[in-house]
């Protein structure tokens, strides 16, 4: 589906705005289509990706611990970028079992994922009410519904915030607090610091996944914004800082090109070996989170390691 030029929407126009920069970027808010949620859950499925193992073995082990953290009163528990839900669901039966009220609402800016969850959650959890809402964070998060008498629980997990520099992570959660009242908690999922190669083959698989996940946004913008990219003459290459605790991906153009995007009635040109930046996967420590939490107005109530400290799940009250 072509986009006409008088509807240029914020998608066309954040594309045009990567682009146009100098080193090119795209944000990786926009991999998450159909074809990039399926990417995303062969990358969870990875043996590389322990992410997924790590947080998965938190929320399993320890729901009972976490589930009294939140207290024992009305909980609605929403989560940012919740995906399909597949880690959350061991908190939810947990909650669920012990005879919480509790109201799931999951936010998403992908459609299709948001449906699967809902779908998945009405067979395997068919007394949890779940409150679906999709779109960019702040814009659903407007509609979120009246929570008077109820505590609010923002879950944001798999490591969402690395998707953010540090100090737009301190932003984002001061953000937040607007949705928030004084005792309201966010418990967030953060990547550790941990053997640079760990991190690396994370996100250098052999089967290309990642490489198709980051390809997949240059397919995106050829279907909805009438883009020509030969996706063949683009290679994905990954680093990782340890001094900084940046995981960052690119697309390198393989040879001199250019680009037409008809939506933005724009060519855009590539040398040879340029770089688009794609995503960042910031890793954090003990003492960086516990920085980001007092920058961003929050007092930690608990850290829940995996069994090896690859992740932590961190409980934070406002
Ligand atoms: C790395 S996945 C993690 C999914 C899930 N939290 C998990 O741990 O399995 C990121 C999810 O956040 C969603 N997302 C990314 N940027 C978003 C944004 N700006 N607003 C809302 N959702 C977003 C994506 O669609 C995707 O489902």
């Amino acid at each position: 589906m072509i986009q006409t030029n008088n509807i240029i929407d914020s998608f066309a126009k954040d594309i045009a705005l990567g682009l146009s920069d100098n080193p090119k970027y795209l944000s990786s808010k926009y991999f998450y289509n159909t074809e990039g949620d399926k990417l995303f859950q062969k990358i969870m499925a990875m043996p590389e990706y322990y992410l997924t193992n790590a947080e998965d073995e938190i929320l399993s082990k320890q729901s009972n611990l976490i589930r009294k953290s939140f207290g024992n009163q009305p909980i609605d528990i929403i989560e940012l970028g919740a995906g399909d839900g597949s880690k959350t669901k061991h908190l939810l039966n947990n909650l669920i079992e012990h005879k919480v009220e509790v109201r799931y609402i999951p936010s998403d800016i992908s459609p299709n994922i948001l449906e699967e969850l809902k779908s998945n959650l009405s067979k395997e959890i068919p007394s949890l009410e779940v409150i679906p809402l999709t779109g960019d964070y702040f814009k659903s998060l407007v509609e979120l519904p009246d929570c008077k008498d109820r505590k609010r629980v923002m879950l944001y997990l798999g490591a969402n915030i690395g998707n953010l520099e540090r100090k737009e992570a301190s932003n984002f959660l001061r953000q937040l607090q607007q949705f928030l009242k004084k005792g309201d908690q966010i418990m967030i999922g953060f990547d550790l610091k941990k053997n640079p190669q760990t991190i690396l083959d994370a996100y250098n698989d052999a089967q290309g996944f990642t490489a198709a996940f980051n390809l997949n946004l240059l397919k995106r913008i050829n279907e909805e914004l009438g883009g020509n990219f030969d996706t063949d003459a683009f290679t994905h290459w990954e680093r990782y800082n340890p001094e900084t605790g940046s995981a960052r991906s690119y697309l390198v153009s393989k040879r001199k090109q250019s680009v037409t995007i008809e939506a933005l009635e724009t060519t855009f040109t590539f040398e040879p070996w340029e770089t688009i930046r794609m995503e960042l996967s910031q890793k954090y420590s003990q003492s960086d989170i516990e920085q980001l939490s007092t920058s961003a107005g929050y007092k930690v109530v608990q850290h829940f390691f995996d069994s090896k400290k690859y992740f932590v799940d961190s409980l934070w009250e406002y």
